[in-house]
C-alpha cells in the first residue's frame, strides 16, 4: 500500500515489524562491534546498556506518542500539537539527519552487498592478512564502491516510491527470525573456536577506567540512539501512521528488546572470533571489523561461503528495512508540510544524498584527502558517523524529551498512549522523561564539547 494518503499498518504486528525493521540493520551487527572496539570493550556496552534503557527507551515512547497525536512528519506533528511554535525545527534537524545519516550508511551498505558475492564465490578467503586486505583493496575502489552506494539509493528510492509498505512487511516477517537463527548459530560456532575466551573477557570484563570516559560515554549515547532510529522522527514518522487501537508502550518494548537482542549478539561473534586472530586489535580495525572478522569464521565452517553469503544476504535486507526508514523521513516531510509529490521528494532526496555519499564512498583509500581529514584526523566517513550520531541525535532525542515533559506534558502523552492499551509504569516513564533524559543528554553533550575543545 503507498503512503500519501497517510496509510495505516496493516496490523500490529505489522508496526512492530516496520519499527523493528528501522531499528536493526548495519547499526546493531556493524556499529556495534566496531564501536565496542573503539570503546575499549566491555566498559563501552555497560555504558550503552545504560543509554539504551535509561535514556532511549523512554525517548523511543515519546516519539512514538508525537506522532501518534500528531499524525504528521516530524516537523508537522510538533506544530500540529504545539500550533506556530518553534518546535518544529526540531523536525527540521531530524530531516537534515536522515539525509546525512543515509550518505554514509548506504556506503556501507553498499559493501555488504559486495560481499554477498565475494563470500558465496571464495573470492575473500585464506590468512587474516590476506583477507584484511581484500578488503582494504576493495574499499578504496572509487568505481566499485560508487556503484554500489548508488544501487543502495536507488533500490530504497524504489521501494519508497512504489509504496510496496505491505512487501516490506512481509520480508521483515521472514528477515528477522532468519536473521536471528544465523546470529544464533554463528555465535555458536564463535564461542566453541579454541581461544574464544580472550575475545569473552574482552567484552565481558569492564575496564573501570573507561566507564568515566567522556568520549566512551558520547560514543555509547549516540550509537544507542542510532541504533533504536531514534531522534530525528524516525518513530515520530513510524508512530504517525499508527492506528488509535495499538498498544504503542508494548510494540516500544518489543522493539527495543530486539534491537538489543541483535547487538549484543553481533558482539558474542566478533570479539570471540576476532581475538583467535593473531595480531587482532578490535581499537584500529575500524569499519572493517566485521568484513575482516567474519569472512575469516565463515572459513573455519563447513558450508562457510552458503553460509555467509545467506548472512551477507540477510545483513543487506535489514540495511534496506533501515535505509527506507531513514529516506521516508524526509520524504514524508516534503510531501506533508511542503506539499511536493512523492515522487519530486524521493528522487530529489535520493539525488542529494547520493552526490553527498561521495566524500564518504571515496573516503577508505581512494582518495587520500578524504580518507584522513588534514587537521581532523580521521576519514570522512567516520566523520559524518560522529556529526550525526554523536551529536545531532542526541541533540534531537533531548528536545523531544524537553517537548513532552514541558511543553505537551507527560500527563497527556500518557493520555494518548493509554487509548490503544495500558501503559505500566507510565509514573516512572513521566519521571525518566522530565528529569533522567534532558539532564544526561545535557551533561554528556557539554562535557563532549568541552572535551574536545581542549
Ligand atoms: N537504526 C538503524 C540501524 O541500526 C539505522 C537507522 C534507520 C536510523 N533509521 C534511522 C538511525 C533513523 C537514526 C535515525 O542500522
Amino acid at each position: 500500500m503507498s503512503v500519501p494518503d497517510r496509510g495505516m499498518w496493516s496490523s500490529r504486528l505489522g508496526f512492530v515489524l516496520a519499527a523493528a525493521g528501522s531499528a536493526v540493520g548495519l547499526g546493531n551487527i556493524w556499529g556495534f562491534p566496531t564501536q565496542v572496539g573503539r570503546g575499549g570493550g566491555a566498559a563501552f556496552v555497560v555504558v550503552y546498556l545504560l543509554c539504551v534503557f535509561l535514556v532511549c527507551a523512554p525517548i523511543l515512547i515519546a516519539e512514538l506518542a508525537i506522532g501518534r497525536r500528531g499524525k504528521k512528519d516530524p516537523a508537522g506533528s510538533f506544530d500540529a500539537i504545539k500550533p506556530g511554535t518553534s518546535w518544529r525545527f526540531v523536525g527540521l534537524l531530524g530531516i537534515l539527519a536522515g539525509v546525512g545519516i543515509l550518505s554514509f550508511y548506504s556506503v556501507i551498505a553498499g559493501w555488504t552487498i559486495a560481499y554477498i558475492y565475494f563470500t558465496v564465490t571464495g573470492a575473500v578467503a585464506g590468512s587474516p592478512d590476506a583477507i584484511g586486505q581484500f578488503f582494504g583493496d576493495f574499499v578504496a575502489n572509487p568505481v566499485l564502491v560508487i556503484g554500489l552506494t548508488f544501487v543502495v539509493l536507488a533500490v530504497t528510492a524504489g521501494i519508497i516510491l512504489g509504496g510496496v509498505r505491505g512487501g516490506i512487511e512481509r520480508m521483515t516477517k521472514i528477515l528477522m527470525p532468519g536473521l536471528l537463527l544465523l546470529l544464533v548459530a554463528l555465535m555458536l560456532r564463535a564461542l566453541t573456536l579454541p581461544g574464544a575466551e580472550t575475545g569473552l573477557a574482552y567484552y565481558l570484563r569492564p575496564d573501570a577506567s573507561k566507564l568515566y570516559d567522556i568520549q566512551v560515554i558520547n560514543a555509547a549515547l549516540g550509537q544507542a540512539f542510532f541504533s533504536l532510529s531514534l531522534g530525528m522522527g524516525a518513530m515520530i514518522t513510524y508512530g504517525s501512521y499508527l492506528g488509535p487501537r495499538e498498544s504503542v508502550v508494548r510494540a516500544a518494548a518489543w522493539v527495543v528488546v530486539l534491537d538489543t537482542a541483535v547487538a549484543l549478539m553481533a558482539g558474542f561473534i566478533i570479539f570471540p572470533a576476532g581475538f583467535t586472530i593473531p595480531g587482532f586489535d578490535p581499537s584500529t580495525s575500524g569499519p572493517g571489523l566485521i568484513f575482516t572478522v567474519l569472512p575469516r569464521l565463515f572459513s573455519t565452517m563447513p558450508g562457510g561461503e552458503l553460509f555467509g553469503g545467506a548472512f551477507f544476504v540477510m545483513l543487506t535486507m535489514a540495511a534496506i528495512t533501515s535505509t527506507i526508514s531513514l529516506l521516508e523521513v524526509p520524504t514524508s516531510y516534503l510531501i506533508d508540510s511542503r506539499g511536493w509529490t512523492r515522487k519530486r521528494a524521493v528522487l530529489t532526496l535520493a539525488g542529494l544524498t547520493f552526490v553527498l555519499s561521495i566524500p564518504s564512498a571515496l573516503g577508505n583509500g581512494a582518495v587520500p584527502f578524504f580518507s584522513s581529514l588534514p587537521g581532523v584526523g580521521m576519514d570522512f566517513l567516520s566523520l559524518m558517523a560522529v556529526i550525526w550520531n554523536n551529536f545531532a541525535l542526541p541533540v534531537g532525542g533531548f528536545f523531544i524529551a524537553l517537548f513532552v515533559a514541558w511543553a505537551w506534558k507527560p500527563a497527556n502523552a500518557i493520555a494518548e498512549l493509554q487509548t490503544g492499551g495500558t501503559f505500566p509504569g507510565a509514573a516512572f516513564w513521566a519521571f525518566l522523561i522530565r528529569w533522567v533524559c534532558p539532564v544526561a543528554i545535557g551533561i554528556i553533550i557539554i562535557f563532549t564539547v568541552r572535551d574536545l575543545l581542549r
